[in-house]
């Protein structure tokens, strides 16, 4: 359903006169989803998944790579890739705060992908309104009010409603519960679970929660500055973490049923500036597992750890 080959995001971000500034966002990342998969995507903050959620729909510019939907290549932005990708994809965000328009009815919000890229209108709008609410279990009576008077779980299942109007079959679902409250994420988690099930989707599943991720993803990919450090299943790479990073990120959020790995020491520092990214791999500096010589000057291989379950680390086999 999505796949992404060497995909590169970078900003510049020079000041005039003081040289070039790069920040290497994303790095050569190759992915791929298959239809009916939800991929969870985990990583610190600043490791890049926001901006490779949003390159998935040109929402930020990309460097190089290419990235494919259902088959079809994505990366030129024209007119008629632009309404294909509109249809097959949509994200939603974080914060449902920010993300309605305080001046626009729940209705108004909801309708409007229809009314830009459909010729529905009238009583068939309304219409259609209307189940999209029902499918994110909002009745009727939400329908013209605003922003304001719904709860924050209330919000998020408006945003879910409108990035379904389209029928996609790709939903990017960047941190959707983190700005809710501890029992309202809960009902949106299960609730997206069901969804997913019931309408056959495919998820690109953001978060750097990985209890959340272990619940609504069969596959799980981990990211560290800008590039994929272990992929797979999501109980090998639960199960069996292989990567030292993915080790760490376990180790430091105990969750039930894990096997805790007990080889080395929690992470500690702060992930290094998309500036000037490390030599050789790019977790050396924090690894505690590091080799001296190696780890800090190649690039480590990437190996292939069973059926579904692939990490980047000189010390696989
Ligand atoms: N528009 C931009 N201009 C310049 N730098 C950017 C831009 N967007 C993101 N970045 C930088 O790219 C890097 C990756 O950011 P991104 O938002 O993708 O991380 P993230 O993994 O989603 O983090 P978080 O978990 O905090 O949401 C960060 O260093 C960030 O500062
Ligand atoms: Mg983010």
């Amino acid at each position: 359903m999505l796949e992404l080959r060497d995909l590169r995001v970078h900003f510049d971000i020079s000041k005039r006169g003081k040289g070039k500034t790069v920040v290497m966002a994303v790095n050569g990342v190759s992915l791929k989803i298959d239809k009916g998969d939800a991929l969870g995507l985990v990583g610190e903050s600043g490791s890049g998944k926001t901006t490779i959620g949003k390159a998935a729909l040109h929402l930020v510019p990309i460097t190089g790579g290419r990235f494919l939907i259902d088959g079809e290549d994505m990366t030129r932005l024209d007119r008629a890739t632009e309404r294909k990708l509109r249809r097959k994809a949509q994200i939603v965000f974080q914060d449902p705060h920010s993300s309605l328009n305080p001046r626009m009815t729940i209705y108004r919000s909801v309708a409007e992908p229809l009314i830009l890229h459909t010729k529905e209108r009238g009583s068939v709008l309304r219409k259609r309104v209307s189940e999209l609410l029902e499918v994110v279990g909002l009745p009727g009576q939400f329908l013209y009010r605003y922003p304001h008077e719904l709860s924050g779980g209330q919000k998020q299942r408006v945003c879910i409603a409108r990035a379904l109007a389209l029928n996609p079959e790709l939903l990017i679902l960047d941190e959707p519960t983190s700005a809710l409250d501890v029992s309202v994420q809960s009902q949106i988690l299960e609730f997206l679970k069901d969804l997913q099930k019931d309408l056959g989707l495919t998820y690109l599943f953001i978060s750097h929660n990985l209890a959340v991720v272990r619940y609504i993803c069969n596959r799980v990919a981990v990211m560290y500055l800008g590039g994929i450090v272990e992929e797979g299943h999501t109980e090998a790479v639960f199960g069996e973490a292989r990567h030292p990073y993915t080790q760490a990120l376990l180790r430091a959020v105990p969750y039930p049923q894990a096997v805790q790995p007990d080889r080395g020491e929690p992470l500690t520092g702060d992930i290094p500036s998309p500036i000037n990214l490390p030599k050789g791999c790019s977790f050396h500096s924090r690894c505690p597992v590091r080799i001296a010589g190696t780890c800090d000057t190649v690039v480590p291989p990437d190996v292939r750890l069973g059926d579904d379950h692939r990490a980047c680390c000189h010390l696989l086999p």
